[in-house]
């Protein structure tokens, strides 16, 4: 059986929310999609997703919110990981005390899909190895789940590559989130995992990578500190659908999508 995996880039603002409100359930229809996978870290202005926008996230369409280094920004997402850990994930690789879990298994349409989510540390934030936090979460789950699905949140292209590569064949996707702008280099392993560097945001293509252009100067330029919000400019989702073959585990095709 083929079973399509919509993933969708990191939600930026309000905005972005609308977008997908208006958007994500026609996609996921248009698609045939069995399950959406949203990384929503920077729906509430930027940082972190507050209790209010993930709910709202879910009633547009995502089956499952996956997040990053700003998992815990806004101040009552911790419970609601907790209240919800069927629906929302955090980076597996945070301290094991800290509010929610890195994976859940979804049972869609028949297929229980084990989704996982991490967070790179080149560059971000020095959590546990996410290579082996991975090995870890594979070996316990073994004989839970059909497939396995992996929303990589790093900066590094090369630690997401590496991921990639160190799982190829034994993870049927893995995307990568965090960076906003999408990378052309959808492929699919030796192994059969689907990847790609990173997805790219749903959110205004105005300012840089989501956020308005002079505090971003403020802070990159001069030096100084700045408060971030939510640049203007037309609202796009970046996403993409991974096939996915049920009884090899393999993906048999993707395609990224800009809507
Ligand atoms: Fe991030």
């Amino acid at each position: 059986m083929t079973f399509k995996i919509l993933a969708v880039g990191d939600v930026v603002g309000k905005v972005g929310l609308a977008h997908l409100q208006e958007t994500l359930h026609k996609q996921k229809q248009a698609l045939g999609a069995d399950l959406c996978i949203v990384n929503g870290e920077n729906a509430s202005e930027i940082k972190g997703i507050c209790r209010a926008d993930a709910e709202t996230l879910l009633f547009a369409g995502a089956d499952i919110i996956t997040l990053g280094n700003h998992a815990y920004s806004a101040p009552d997402t911790g419970a609601f990981l907790d209240a919800r850990p069927d629906v929302i994930i955090r980076p597996a690789n945070f301290p094991a005390t800290n509010p929610g879990y890195g994976y859940t298994i979804a049972n869609a349409n028949g297929t229980r899909v084990l989704c996982i989510n991490l967070l790179g540390t080149v560059n971000l934030a020095p959590l546990d190895n996410p290579f082996l936090t991975l090995e870890r979460i594979l070996d316990a789950q073994k004989g839970k789940y059909d497939i396995a699905v992996l929303d990589m949140h790093a900066e590094a292209t090369s630690e997401k590559y590496a991921i990639a590569r160190a799982f190829d064949g034994k993870i049927s996707v893995i995307f990568g989130t965090h960076t906003h702008v999408p990378t052309a280099d959808l492929q699919i392993l030796p192994g059969g995992t689907g990847y790609i560097t990173d997805l790219g945001m749903t959110g205004p293509e105005g300012g840089i990578i989501g956020a308005k252009t002079e505090p971003v100067l403020r802070m990159l330029r001069d030096h100084m500190p700045a408060r971030f919000s939510v640049a203007d400019g037309r609202v796009r989702a970046r996403a993409a659908l991974f096939c996915v073959d049920t009884d090899t585990g393999r993906t048999t095709s993707a395609k990224q999508l800009v809507f």
